[in-house]
């Protein structure tokens, strides 16, 4: 099955649109999806998907009593279900206080047990519930984390949970090529945890048409230290419609939302947005990533075939060709 963190080292870095967007591609490659939003900030995948109506009720239940082995009903009931199919685990105010949280539980065991706190396995809360406890792969082909972008207990359990990462990234500096985080953040989990970290791919986001950003875009797709299977457009466009359509980019377009000025205020609607074929592009672009993710990292076997739905106006079809399908044509 496939397991990913989508991680990037620092916010603003297209995390949760590629989760939300792989998360949705998966799901229409025939796939059982979950995503687990651990962000406890505005703005994201609960946001975005339209779900956690309880996220600011402190005495609901959600994903960290879980986690911390308090629950306060069952786990088939965190989860919703988004508009496009995807299954969602929402965000909860309490991920704020996770690492306090944690300490206290981890205070308050070892020294009933008598035992060290050093030897508390604080990173492997996220790995036993999900695995062990709610056996998750049983109901799920794919299950996705978008992570709280600090490096601590939280996204340490995610990484720890999962194993594999998925690393968008965006053009800085001068078409720097500079991973330094990741590979940090590998090395670390290698020493402290004793685990090995894949990385399933990079992938270049918000490349625009400056020369610069071209240079950073083909420098990542040349290089031989880690997969590049595609770059995705500066789209901010299409990208920021999501929020307003609450859901995918295959939403947005298929639905056709756009954001207009109507007396003085910005509305979003649906059926209003051109088709445009550089849009469709990208929608072939995500479709491709969510393919070589399930089939290149994975091995799991998908419907090729995407059809795109677009309002008043004639379907289009997608597919995803293997790479080794690709060889053999060109
Ligand atoms: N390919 C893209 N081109 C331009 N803007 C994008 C692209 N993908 C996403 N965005 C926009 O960038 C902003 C930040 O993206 P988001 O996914 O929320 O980042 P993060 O989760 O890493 O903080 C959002 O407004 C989003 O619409
Ligand atoms: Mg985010």
């Amino acid at each position: 099955m496939i397991r990913s963190v989508v991680y990037a080292e620092s916010g603003g870095t297209y995390k949760t649109t590629t989760t939300a967007n792989l998360a949705v591609a998966l799901d229409r490659m025939g796939l059982d999806v979950l995503a687990i939003d651990l962000d406890p900030q505005e703005g994201n995948l609960t946001t975005l998907f339209d779900a956690g109506e309880n996220r600011d009720d402190p005495e609901a239940d959600n994903i960290v009593r879980h986690i911390l082995e308090m629950p306060e009903g069952n786990f088939e009931d965190l989860i919703e279900t988004s508009a496009e199919g995807v299954d969602i685990i929402p965000s909860h105010d309490m991920l704020g206080d996770f690492t306090s949280n944690l300490e206290q539980k981890i205070s308050y065991e070892t020294q009933m047990k008598n035992i060290d706190a050093e030897d508390y396995d604080r990173y492997g809360l996220l790995y036993k519930l999900l695995w062990e406890t709610e056996e998750v792969h049983n109901s799920y082909d794919a299950i996705l984390i978008d992570p709280n972008a600090r490096a601590e207990d939280l996204l340490y359990n995610a990484i720890y949970a999962m194993r594999t990462l998925v690393a968008p990234v965006r053009p800085a500096g001068k078409g720097s090529l500079s991973l330094d985080g990741l590979e940090e953040l590998v090395t670390n989990m290698r020493q402290e945890l004793g685990i090995e970290v894949g990385l399933s791919c990079v992938i270049p986001q918000g490349v625009g048409q400056t020369n610069a950003h071209k240079q950073y875009r083909d420098q990542f797709l040349q290089t031989d230290e880690f997969q590049t299977p595609v770059a995705i457009a500066d789209r901010e466009s299409m990208m920021d419609a999501m929020w307003e359509a609450r859901g995918s980019a295959f939403k947005v377009v298929e639905e056709r939302w756009k954001t207009l000025e109507a007396d003085g205020e910005m509305v979003s609607e649906p059926g209003k947005r051109r088709i445009r074929d550089r849009e469709v592009e990208t929608l072939e672009t995500l479709w491709e990533l969510a393919g070589f993710v399930a089939t290149e990292t994975f091995d799991v076997t998908i419907d090729p075939e995407l059809t795109l739905d677009i309002q008043d106006a004639d379907t289009r079809t997608i597919s995803y060709e293997t790479r080794s399908e690709m060889e053999v044509t060109n």
